[in-house]
């Protein structure tokens, strides 16, 4: 049977109209607009494309952004120094840091000079260690693995009591999207480069999350009928058929896989869509909390 597609597009626009209208909302009854500043340090393209994406949808939902763009030779103080005068500019509410930063900066540094109260991404050690701890709640849940858990409740996959495998083990997504299904109680089984069989671990899941980056590896026979699969990973391969001479995958061989799993996300158009909705969602939060509404 072939698997029901997990729709982040779709998904992500009505999570967006939602937050729009609470936008709204604060406006007109509290005169509070949202503010989001972002952080480019270098030119990295990809980058550069991420950040602009996320003024893009700040715009189309009625939060403010204010873009802010350092040389790829800043000083770790320039950069820390920018983040210390966010933190005290209170039409800020949320502060975005874009990863990956050039290798001369200290990233955990300048990740645990932002307040906690902006921290939108999610990525300050104290919140990341809040995620990893029982009965703790960190101010913000890092924004991908918050969308794969998002998409999971908006389709009504069951999370406790389930085999959640989680291929990869990166700060932004594997590591926290582990927490965040163990906060669920499933049982989880993280995998990385040294894990030994894979195929045979992944087949495991009930729940299987693929962020690894590695354009798909996760073969069909992998998955365990009916599964629910997540596919975090967007990768260019080459395709001298598609107009920009590539065409982005996932970590998932979707085609095969679609045919084995119950549901399964697409790429695109399935995470990436969903993580900067709960950018905007997390940003949200900031200005009502700042307001003393929640
Ligand atoms: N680089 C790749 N993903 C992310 C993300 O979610 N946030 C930031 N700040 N940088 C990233």
């Amino acid at each position: 049977m072939t698997a029901q597609l997990i729709d982040g597009d779709a998904t992500s626009k009505t999570i967006q109209q939602e937050i729009q209208d609470q936008v709204e909302q604060l406006r007109a009854d509290h005169g509070i607009v949202p503010g989001l500043a972002t952080v480019l340090v270098g030119e990295d393209p990809a980058s550069q494309f991420y950040v602009r994406s996320k003024q893009k949808r700040c715009a189309e939902v009625g939060i403010r952004s204010f873009g802010h763009k350092l040389d790829a030779d800043a000083t770790q103080e320039e950069v820390e120094g920018l983040v210390a005068e966010l933190n005290a500019n209170p039409e800020v509410h949320g502060i975005l840091v874009q990863l990956p930063m050039p290798r001369h900066i200290d990233e955990e540094s300048v990740l645990a000079k932002i307040s906690l109260g902006k921290d939108v991404d999610g990525f300050h050690p104290v919140n990341i260690g809040r995620l990893a701890m029982k009965g703790r709640e960190p101010m913000f849940v890092p924004c991908t693995p918050a969308g794969c858990i998002e998409l999971l409740d908006r389709y009504g996959v069951e999370i406790g009591g389930k085999e959640a495998v989680v291929l990869g083990r990166s700060n932004i997504v594997g590591l926290p999207v582990a927490m965040l299904l163990l906060h669920r109680n499933a049982t989880i089984t993280i995998c990385h480069s040294r894990t030994a069989d894979l195929p045979a671990t992944c087949r495991r899941a009930d729940i299987l999350i693929a962020a690894v980056g590695r354009p798909e590896m996760v073969k069909g026979s992998w998955i365990k009928p009916g599964a629910v699969v997540i596919d975090v990973g967007i990768n260019r391969v080459d395709d001298p058929s598609a107009k920009r001479g590539y065409r982005l995958v996932g970590d998932v061989a979707f085609e095969e896989a679609r045919e084995i799993a119950g549901y399964i996300t697409p790429v695109p158009g399935g995470v990436g869509p969903m993580t900067i909705a709960m950018l905007l969602n997390n940003t949200l939060t900031s200005a009502k909390r700042a307001a003393g509404l929640i």
